[in-house]
């Protein structure tokens, strides 16, 4: 087998290396959210994809040290509002200290009662069914109980984060 120069490129796993890889792989925003009016609480993620179309379900992997963390899992539900790029400046404040992260943009209660973001391409309201340990991060399954789709243009306004910033899609 001759896969020398493939093996000269792996380097030894690091922490700094990680990171610099997972900057490398586009990946989608959202805003996530809990509670209701002075409990609100919420924070930028990108580490969430789809879990289940049957039932229907989506995955956020949250650091425990975040300041919404607690609030989620007491609360036992989440908003998930993907960020297009209307939304870039709020998916900023989201991971901003000393702000009220709900002072800009126009948030609404979804049925099951989570802040949701009116204009968001996608946004969806969730109850959280499970927290699986991943070392400093919680996984956090939420079962899908509303969703909220934008127009087709909005749709198209998808952007992604991908080495340290905000990309267009298209
Ligand atoms: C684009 C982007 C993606 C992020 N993704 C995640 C994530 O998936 N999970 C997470 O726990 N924090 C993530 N963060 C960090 C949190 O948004 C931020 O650290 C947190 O809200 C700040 O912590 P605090 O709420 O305790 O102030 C991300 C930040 C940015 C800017």
């Amino acid at each position: 087998m001759n896969n020398t120069a493939e093996r000269q490129r792996e380097a030894p796993t690091s922490r700094e290396i990680f990171i610099e890889a997972m900057a490398r792989i586009p990946g989608p925003i959202a805003i996530i959210t809990t509670g209701a009016g002075e409990r609100r609480k919420g924070l930028t993620a990108s580490a969430l994809c789809s879990l289940s179309a049957d039932h229907p379900s989506v995955i956020v992997c949250v650091n425990k040290t975040a300041s919404a963390y607690d609030a989620i899992v007491s609360e036992g539900r989440f908003g998930m509002n993907i960020v297009g790029k209307w939304q870039k400046e709020i998916a900023k404040i989201f991971a901003q200290k000393g702000i009220d992260r709900f002072s800009k943009g126009t948030w609404y209660q979804s049925r099951n009662d989570v802040p949701l973001l009116a204009g968001a391409p996608v946004a969806l309201a969730c109850n959280l069914v499970e927290v699986v340990d991943g070392f400093s991060h919680s996984i956090l399954i939420g079962a899908v109980d509303g969703v909220s789709l934008e127009d087709e243009t909005s749709a198209q306004s998808s952007i992604v984060w991908l080495n340290r910033s905000f990309c267009p899609v298209s």
